[in-house]
C-alpha cells in the first residue's frame, strides 16, 4: 500500500503496477461501453465488407442475361448493409466517446487527489507548471488515446481482418498477396513505432518544461519587471518553444517515412494482376475479380489512418506514463488513519532531534538541525530566535509534521508525532507561515479556510481578535471582497492579520507564528501585538519573531545558532548567560528602538 497524507475511503482503486494495467483498469470501469463499441464496430466492418461482396455478386448478374429481380434484391441488400454500417458506427462512436470522457475525468481526479496526498517534501521537488501540464494536457492526450487513438487502431485491425476474411471466402488463392502485405505492414509499423516513441516522450517532457517556465515567469512577474528581465525571459521561452517545435518537425519526418501506404499500393497492383491472371485462365469469374478488388480497396483507409492512430496512441501512452509516475511517486509521510487521536493539550517535547531536507538526486543532504532537545509545557509562549538560516522555520515544521525528523523524536502531549493520526494532529495545530499564502477567494472564505462550516459571526469574531475587522470593513465589499492570487491586493500587514484570523478560527491548541521577516509600521505593529496577546490565551504558542517586545515576555526563549540549540531560558537570564543571545538582542535593540510598540505591550502586560 502506498503512503499518503490524505485519502478518500470511497475512492475506486486502480491497478497501478504498469501503464497498461492502469489504463485497462480505467477503461475496465466502463466495460459495457467498451464492449458495446467493439460489437458495433465489428458489425459495421462486416456490413461494409459484406456490401463489397454483394457488389461483386451484382457484377456476375450483370454479365449474364438480364435478371431484374435479382438485381433489385442485391441493391436492397447493399442499402441494408450500408445503413447497418452507418448506424453501428454511430452507436460505436458514442460508446467510445463516453468511455474516453469518463476516463479523462477520472484520471484528472485521481491525479489531483494523489497530489493532495503527497508530502511537502515531495512538492518541494516539483515545478507547479509541469504538474499543471500533466493534469491538463497529458490527461487530454490520454482521452485522445481512447478516442480517436484506440478506436482507430481497432478499426485498423478490424478494417484489415474483416475484408481479408471476405477475400478468403471469395477465393482462397487470392489471400497470398494480402497476407504478404499484412506481414510487411506489421514489420514496417513496428519499426515506425520504435522510432516515434522516444520523440513523443521527449515532446511531453519538453512541454512540461516549457509550461513550468511559463508558470514561474508569470508568478514572478513582479521580479521580472522590477529587474527588467523581460527580454531575457522572452528568449528563454522562445528557446523552449523552439525545442518543442523541433520535436514536432522530427515527428513529421518520421511520419513522412511511413511505409505501409507504399506497401498497400504495391499490394493492390499485385493483387489486381493476380486476380486478372486467375480470371484469364478461367479459374474465377468476373464477379470475384470485382469483389476482391473492392475488398482490397477497403484496406486503404485502415492503412492510411493507422499512421495518425499510432501517433495519437503513442502520445497518450507518453502522457499516461507521466501521470502515473507522479501518482506512483513515493511520498514519505503517512496519514496514519489508525494513529493516536485525542484533544490536544499542547505540550511539546523535542528529544535529540536532527533534521535534514531530502537532497536533490546526486546531492548530499544538508543537515539543518543538530541534536535538539527541549520541553515546552502546555500553555506556554516560547520565542525562537536565531540568525537567518539558523533553522527556526525548519524546527516548527517538525511540530505539525510538515516534515519528519531525520533522527530523534518530536512528542506532542507525550506521543510521538509519527504515532498521531495526521489529520488529528494538524487540525489542532494552527500555523502562520513565514510566506503567507492567501487564496484568490473572498476574505471570508480565506478566514474560514480551516473551518469550512464557520458562520459569519464566528468569522467576524476571529477577525476582531486578529485586529483585522476594521480594515476589512473599510474594504469595498467588506468580507466578500475577493483578493488577488496569493493575496497580492493586500499589504503585508493585512495579509498577516487575515492569516492570524484564519488560525484563530480553527481554535488550535498549538499556534505557530513564523513572523521573522516582517517589518511594519508601529501602528500596525501595535495591532498585531494585541492580536498575538489574544492568541496566547489558553494555548501553546511558538513564536518566531524579531520583535523585542514579544521576545521579552515569552515564558521561554530558545536560541538557535546554525541548527544547534545554544541556549534557552528567560530574557534576563539569557542576557546574563548567553553571548549568542546578547549578540542577537543587541542587534534587535538597535534595529527596534524604544518605540510605542514596546511601551504599548508593557502597558498591556
Ligand atoms: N525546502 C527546503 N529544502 C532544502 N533546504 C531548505 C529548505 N528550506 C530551508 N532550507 C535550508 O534550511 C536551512 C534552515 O532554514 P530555515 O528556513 O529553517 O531558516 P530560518 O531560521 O527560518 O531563517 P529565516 O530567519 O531567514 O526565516 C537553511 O540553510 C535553508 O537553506
Ligand atoms: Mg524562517
Amino acid at each position: 500500500m502506498q503512503r499518503s497524507e490524505f485519502s478518500i475511503t470511497s475512492a475506486y482503486t486502480y491497478d497501478r503496477r504498469s501503464v497498461a494495467r492502469w489504463l485497462l483498469s480505467h477503461v475496465g470501469r466502463y466495460w459495457p461501453f467498451a464492449l458495446g463499441f467493439y460489437l458495433c464496430f465489428i458489425t459495421a466492418w462486416a456490413a461494409y465488407s459484406g456490401a463489397q461482396a454483394v457488389i461483386g455478386r451484382a457484377a456476375d448478374v450483370l454479365s449474364g442475361p438480364p435478371d431484374y429481380a435479382a438485381l433489385t434484391a442485391l441493391t436492397l441488400g447493399v442499402l441494408a448493409l450500408m445503413v447497418t454500417d452507418s448506424f453501428s458506427a454511430l452507436i460505436g462512436s458514442l460508446s467510445a466517446e463516453t468511455v474516453a470522457a469518463r476516463v479523462e475525468a477520472d484520471i484528472r481526479q485521481e491525479f489531483y487527489e494523489s497530489l493532495l496526498a503527497k508530502s511537502k517534501a515531495f512538492h518541494d521537488r516539483q515545478r507547479a507548471g509541469d504538474l499543471i501540464a500533466r493534469a491538463t494536457d497529458d490527461t487530454n492526450l490520454v482521452a485522445n488515446m481512447i478516442v480517436p487513438g484506440s478506436t482507430l487502431i481497432s478499426e485498423t485491425v478490424l478494417g484489415i481482418v474483416v475484408p481479408l476474411t471476405f477475400i478468403f471466402f471469395t477465393e482462397p488463392r487470392l489471400m497470398f498477396i494480402p497476407l504478404l502485405f499484412v506481414v510487411g505492414y506489421i514489420l514496417t509499423a513496428h519499426r515506425y513505432l520504435r522510432r516515434l516513441m522516444p520523440v513523443i516522450q521527449r515532446q511531453r517532457e519538453q512541454y512540461g518544461l516549457m509550461n513550468a517556465g511559463l508558470e514561474e515567469t508569470i508568478s514572478g512577474i513582479e521580479v521580472v519587471k522590477a529587474s527588467a528581465r523581460e527580454a531575457l525571459e522572452r528568449s528563454k521561452y522562445l528557446r523552449n518553444a523552439q525545442r518543442f517545435r523541433d520535436l514536432f518537425i522530427e515527428q513529421g519526418r518520421i511520419e513522412a517515412r511511413y511505409l505501409p501506404l507504399l506497401l498497400f499500393g504495391i499490394a493492390l497492383g499485385a493483387q489486381f494482376f493476380h486476380a486478372l491472371w486467375l480470371y484469364s485462365i478461367g479459374e474465377i469469374g468476373l464477379g470475384q475479380v470485382v469483389a476482391v478488388i473492392g475488398l482490397m480497396n477497403v484496406l486503404r483507409f485502415p492503412t492510411f489512418i493507422s499512421l495518425f492512430a499510432f501517433s495519437v496512441f503513442q502520445a497518450g501512452l507518453a502522457g499516461a506514463r507521466r501521470i502515473l509516475s507522479i501518482i506512483n511517486a513515493e511520498t514519505d509521510l503517512d496519514e496514519n488513519p489508525n494513529g493516536y487521536s485525542a484533544p490536544l493539550r499542547g505540550e511539546i517535547t523535542f528529544e535529540h532531534v536532527s533534521f535534514s531536507f531530502a537532497a536533490h538526486p546526486g546531492e548530499s543532504p544538508h543537515q539543518v538541525l543538530h541534536d535538539i532537545s527541549f520541553h515546552i509545557p502546555a500553555g506556554q509562549t516560547v520565542a525562537i530566535v536565531g540568525q537567518t538560516g539558523s533553522g527556526k522555520s525548519a524546527l516548527t515544521q517538525l511540530v505539525n509534521r510538515t516534515y519528519d525528523a531525520t533522527s530523534g523524536r518530536v512528542l506532542i502531549d507525550g506521543v510521538d508525532v509519527r504515532d498521531w493520526n495526521l489529520d488529528a494532529l494538524r487540525s489542532q495545530i494552527g500555523k502562520i507561515e513565514q510566506d503567507i499564502f492567501l487564496f484568490s477567494r473572498t476574505i471570508a472564505e480565506n478566514i474560514a479556510f480551516g473551518a469550512p462550516g464557520a458562520t459569519q459571526v464566528e468569522i467576524e469574531a476571529a477577525a476582531r481578535a486578529a485586529q483585522a475587522h476594521e480594515f476589512i470593513s473599510r474594504m469595498p465589499d467588506g468580507y466578500q471582497t475577493v483578493i488577488g492570487e496569493r493575496g497580492v491586493t493586500l499589504s503585508g500587514g493585512q495579509r498577516q492579520r487575515i492569516a492570524l484570523a484564519r488560525a484563530f478560527l480553527a481554535h488550535p491548541r498549538i499556534l505557530i507564528l513564523d513572523d521573522s521577516t516582517s517589518a511594519i509600521d508601529s501602528a500596525t505593529e501595535d495591532e498585531i501585538q494585541r492580536a498575538i496577546r489574544q492568541a496566547q490565551q489558553g494555548r501553546t504558542v511558538l513564536l518566531i519573531t524579531h520583535r523585542l517586545a514579544q521576545i521579552r515576555w515569552a515564558d521561554q526563549i530558545l536560541v538557535l545558532d546554525r541548527g544547534r540549540l545554544v541556549a534557552s531560558g528567560k530574557h534576563e537570564e539569557l542576557l546574563r548567560t548567553s553571548p549568542h543571545y546578547r549578540r542577537i538582542f543587541a542587534r534587535y535593540e538597535h534595529a527596534v528602538p524604544e518605540t510605542g510598540v514596546v511601551r504599548a505591550t508593557e502597558g498591556a502586560a
